[in-house]
């Protein structure tokens, strides 16, 4: 065995580079959060320019969130999962910078273009043609650098981590390339090649799968390394998380229409969509209860382990918006929460509580492996975070469950007459404190990845990648 490094130890170049990418975009993303949080509480803050309004700043922060921190957490984790549980390099070195270069312009892309005014108009999907087109080749090249990854692996056996890995970027390419279907008519603007409820159907089928795929699948498979290797026990049952991964898969893909409840939308699809989404409560929960059982016995490391702490109350949170989603599936429950804060609640209950925890957990153990370093520079501070973001995401998600119900409630009471007992107005004046009490969740929580990025300057400062690639070499050579 030697510590020479050789071509054979892992790229960690470019896991490192995504991680810092994730921090970055985090601070960035959640701090627009704050900022369009708090338009709502002083709209003052649109400045009377077109380019500053909510409006447009709404689809810079939810491109911001999703595919910048969680894409770049996504890519980081995928990285270096894959060649561990492979015990390989990744397939080429130059494709894996292509996709974080590539990735990182499409990202600057959408800051550019989103405050414009340039959009499809399709949440979650609005980056125009151009874009959309760089976004589909980095993701086709990130398939190849991580399936050709597998193909050459020394292992005999494909960790079931790899299996989401796997199923996120293959479904996520698809997806995208649907949706995205359609007509330039100029360098800034392109129409949809679907029409009317069809064109609605094929958005919430990827917008929905967006949620199933790119926020929950990716994260599944960090979860299968991560949290066993935080806990240090083996997963709770390698079995569970086969079915877990095939149940899920199959469910996912056919819930959108639980989008578009009450519309054109002919009735049986929205029933099937109401029907799907029950039924994935069941691999939902299979899967977070093989995550929190993997703790069996090692409960007591959480008294002293923040970064387990993340890992765990992810999942907590993972379990709470996989029941509150398919409850809102039920068509008269959504008649209520549609249009309301309740929505918004729910979409940070798994973004804040389940998607930016796990991925926080995730970089904590990873961020000082491949810099060579023992551990994070303070643990004090990651225990400080994790408060932080426990806290600002029940402010969050408590404010807007009180502003949702409230809001339904009073847009559906009628007088003896018939006419409606509140106006517009009263109900937003009535949301008034929850939108305050929201902005100031959403401050906790962007204070704490200021605090994470802190922590992260003060370990990279004193790392030594040389270090981190000899081990990776070791558990190469050791391995065989
Ligand atoms: C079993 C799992 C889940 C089901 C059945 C489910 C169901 C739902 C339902 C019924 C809505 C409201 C649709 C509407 O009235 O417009 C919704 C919205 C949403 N959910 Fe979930 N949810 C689940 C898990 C999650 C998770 C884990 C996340 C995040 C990581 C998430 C993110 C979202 C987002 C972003 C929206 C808002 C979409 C939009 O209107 O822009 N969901 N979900
Ligand atoms: C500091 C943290 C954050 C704050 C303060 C924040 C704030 C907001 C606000 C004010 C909105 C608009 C709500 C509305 O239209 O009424 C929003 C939308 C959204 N945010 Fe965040 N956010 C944060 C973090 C995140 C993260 C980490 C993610 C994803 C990983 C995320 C995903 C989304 C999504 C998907 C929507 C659109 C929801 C929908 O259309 O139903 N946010 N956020």
């Amino acid at each position: 065995m030697s510590t020479a490094i050789s071509p054979t130890a892992y790229n960690y170049k470019v896991v490192r580079q995504f991680a810092i990418m994730t921090v970055v975009w985090g601070i960035l993303g959640m701090g627009l959060g704050v900022f369009i949080a708090s338009q709502l509480v002083w709209p003052e803050l649109n400045f009377g320019l077109p380019w500053t309004t909510f409006g447009r700043l709404r689809p810079l922060h939810t491109n911001l969130v999703i595919f910048a921190f969680g894409g770049c957490a996504l890519f980081a984790t995928s990285y270096y999962v894959v060649q561990r549980t492979c015990q390989t390099r990744l397939i080429s070195d130059s494709l894996a910078a292509f996709t974080f270069w590539g990735w990182q312009a499409v990202i600057v892309g959408a800051i550019v273009t989103l405050p414009l005014g340039y959009t499809t108009t399709k949440e979650y999907a609005e980056l125009e043609w151009p874009l959309a087109i760089l976004l589909a080749i980095v993701w086709v090249t990130y398939g190849l650098v991580f399936f050709g990854t597998i193909t050459k692996r020394k292992t005999k056996h494909i960790y079931v981590g790899n299996w989401f890995y796997g199923a996120f970027i293959v479904v996520t390419a698809m997806l995208h390339i649907v949706n995205h279907a359609s007509l330039p008519v100029s360098f800034f603007k392109s129409y949809s090649a679907y029409a009317g409820a069809t064109d609605a159907m094929i958005q919430w089928w990827y917008g929905h799968n967006a949620v199933g795929f790119f926020l929950t699948t990716g994260f599944l498979g960090m979860m299968y390394y991560f949290v066993p290797k935080q806990a240090e026990r083996p997963i709770y049952s390698y079995r569970l998380s086969i079915v877990h991964f095939w149940a899920l898969i199959t469910l996912y893909i056919w819930a959108g229409p639980h989008h578009l409840h009450y519309t054109a939308l002919p009735d049986w699809a929205q029933s099937l969509g109401m029907a799907m989404s029950i039924i994935l409560l069941a691999p939902s929960w299979g899967g977070m209860i093989n995550g929190m059982m993997t703790l069996s016995g090692a409960w007591h490391k959480l008294r002293t382990d923040p970064i387990l702490r993340f890992l765990v109350v992810s999942l907590a949170f993972y379990g709470m918006s996989t029941f509150e989603g398919p409850m809102m599936a039920i068509k008269t429950v959504n008649s209520l929460s549609h249009y309301t804060d309740w929505t918004i609640g729910h979409v940070h209950a798994g973004a804040l509580g389940w998607v930016a925890m796990i991925s926080i957990g995730a970089l904590y153990h990873l961020i000082p492996k491949v810099f060579g370093r023992q551990q994070m520079h303070s643990i004090g501070l990651i225990n400080t975070h994790f408060w932080l973001a426990t806290i600002g995401t029940v402010l969050y998600i408590a404010s807007m469950w009180v502003n949702g119900i409230t809001q339904g409630l009073m847009w559906r009471a009628i007088n003896d007459d018939g006419t409606l007992t509140y106006s517009f107005v009263e109900a937003l004046q009535a949301s008034h404190p929850g939108f305050i009490v929201r902005a100031l969740g959403g401050a906790f929580f962007a204070a704490g990845m200021l605090i994470m990025a802190y922590n992260v300057f003060r370990t990279v400062r004193a790392s030594n990648p040389a270090e981190a690639e000899a081990a990776a070499q070791i558990a190469v050579v050791g391995a065989h």
